[in-house]
């Protein structure tokens, strides 16, 4: 099996001078900028936008007078988006099929309507519960370790899976749910870092990226502080933000049949899909979801795989051939080029990384399909996209979605490089050099705007997936 490599390295790199900054394009895209700021750094999310650049387009969204903007992000991760839209007074909306990041977005645009005073409450006695009982020695959680969650080593020491435990008793007990998901998203930020697995960038074990397992630590005292930064930044949101807006994150797929957002209804739209490079969301949240109870079961996080937009090598490289289905001679070109790479390695050559390509990009002509249909005409579409090296072909992604875009009345505008990347920081078993005479080929990530051109009569039918 293929060396599975699969660093975005979009955490790392320094704003690019003369591409971005610079007034023609919009400023540094990367989520490591919200780390310090409020709100955004409730979560750690390693694929997230930061703020800076989210107002950077937002200040250029036309606004009618006397109508408050959409603004939608179909692939919301954490809310980075919908957090900006909604600072300025704006209506936001999202689509997220990660239950673990739906539910830190959903506790984010809850913001402005939270009981303060409740909160610190719930926060003190959550942190008091952890430490009282793991002190007293006799106190036997009644949580239980999540069953379906497998690791190859205990992902908690055995004195930090009972504190965990003790959390999830008292959450459980919470009767209201909008403090009991603020708690648990605590919970899922924080458990990680006192876990025996880091993220390096893919969720591994630590000993594996040379550190120590954690055998001891203050649960109670960590989940104390980060509910009170959380709480800090509840209460300097309450004090100085503009009226609430509507705000809601979709549990759901973008690219599902039905859409409860209405055609000719978005402002704007600013999003990063998930690049062709193979990242897992579902896999590097694996333990979020089980502990916090937002699966149950592997076949709950299948269900997720088959969603994700682009699903995953894994998942499609055994099944017959994935045909590409949208008319662009240059891509299908470019995906036969593949399909020929080591035909002898079977699904781990060419072939797997060659459905894994189709799926991806018949998925972004579907999301080109939705996003034409929500627009209202002159609303901007900036999606950041990175290119990527598969098996030694160069997909430069942004192009490609700017002319799968043009085919569903979105117009390319422009295409800003905001950020290129360390040569070789990208992709599952693929060189960074291209072609017979091994031109090296930059790893970058590009802003691609568009726009919806003119005022759909009907609109199209999004093709529906295949279940493949
Ligand atoms: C690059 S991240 C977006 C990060 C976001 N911009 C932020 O700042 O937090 C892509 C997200 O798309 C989500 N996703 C993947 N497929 C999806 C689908 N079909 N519908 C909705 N969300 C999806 C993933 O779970 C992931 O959270």
């Amino acid at each position: 099996m293929p060396r599975t490599r699969t660093r975005t390295a979009r955490t790392d790199q320094p704003r690019l001078p003369g591409l971005n900054g610079n007034g023609a394009g919009p400023g540094d895209s990367a989520f490591t900028l919200n780390r310090a700021e409020p709100v955004h750094r409730w979560v750690p999310w390693i694929a997230g936008f930061s703020s800076s650049f989210v107002d950077d387009i937002l200040d250029r969204v036309p606004v009618a007078e006397g109508r408050v903007p959409t603004v939608l992000d179909p692939l919301a991760g954490v809310g980075t988006t919908l957090v900006q839209a909604m600072r300025k007074g704006w209506n936001a909306a999202g689509f997220e099929i990660n239950p673990y990041a739906a539910l830190a977005c959903r506790a984010k645009l809850r913001i402005a309507s939270y009981d303060l005073p409740a909160l610190r409450e719930a926060a003190d006695a959550l942190a008091s519960y952890v430490a009282e009982r793991s002190e007293a020695e006799s106190a036997v959680p009644r949580s239980t370790p999540p069953q379906g969650f497998r690791s190859r080593e205990p992902f908690f020491s055995p004195s930090i899976e009972r504190q965990v435990l003790f959390a999830m008793d008292f959450i459980a007990d919470v009767p209201d749910e909008t403090t009991a998901d603020f708690l648990r998203v605590a919970l899922g930020a924080t458990m990680v870092g006192y876990s025996n697995y880091s993220y390096e960038p893919s969720l591994g074990r630590r000993v594996c990226a040379g550190k120590e397992p954690i055998l001891e630590a203050d649960v109670g005292a960590i989940l104390r502080a980060k509910l009170e930064a959380m709480c800090d930044d509840v209460e300097q949101w309450q004090a100085s933000a503009v009226a609430a807006p509507e705000a809601q994150v979709h549990l759901e797929s973008y690219l599902a049949d039905a859409c409860p957002v209405a055609p000719n209804s978005v402002d704007a739209l600013i999003t990063s899909p998930p690049y062709l490079n193979n990242y897992h969301y579902p896999r590097n949240t694996r333990p979020h979801l089980y502990w916090l109870g937002l699966v149950a079961a592997p076949k709950d996080m299948k269900h997720l795989e088959h969603e994700s937009f682009g699903k995953f090598w894994q998942t499609v490289r055994a099944g017959p051939e994935v045909e590409l289905e949208v008319d662009d001679a240059e891509l299908h070109e470019q995906i036969a080029a593949l399909r020929d790479r080591h035909r002898d390695r079977g699904v781990y050559g060419g072939h797997g990384w060659a459905n894994y390509a189709a799926t991806y990009f018949n998925d972004c002509d579907r999301f080109c399909a939705r996003t034409a249909e929500l627009m209202r005409p002159g609303g901007l579409v900036v999606i950041v996209i990175g290119n990527n090296i598969v098996q030694g072909i160069e997909f430069r992604t942004d192009e490609i979605l700017a002319r799968l875009a043009a085919r569903h009345g979105l117009q390319c505008t422009d295409i800003h490089r905001v950020r290129r990347k360390r040569t070789g920081s990208s992709i599952i078993n693929s060189s960074v050099r291209v072609g017979k005479a091994g031109k090296r080929v930059e790893l970058y990530e590009s802003a691609v705007e568009l726009t919806q051109a003119a005022v759909r009569q009907a609109a199209a039918r999004v093709p529906s997936r295949s279940a493949a």
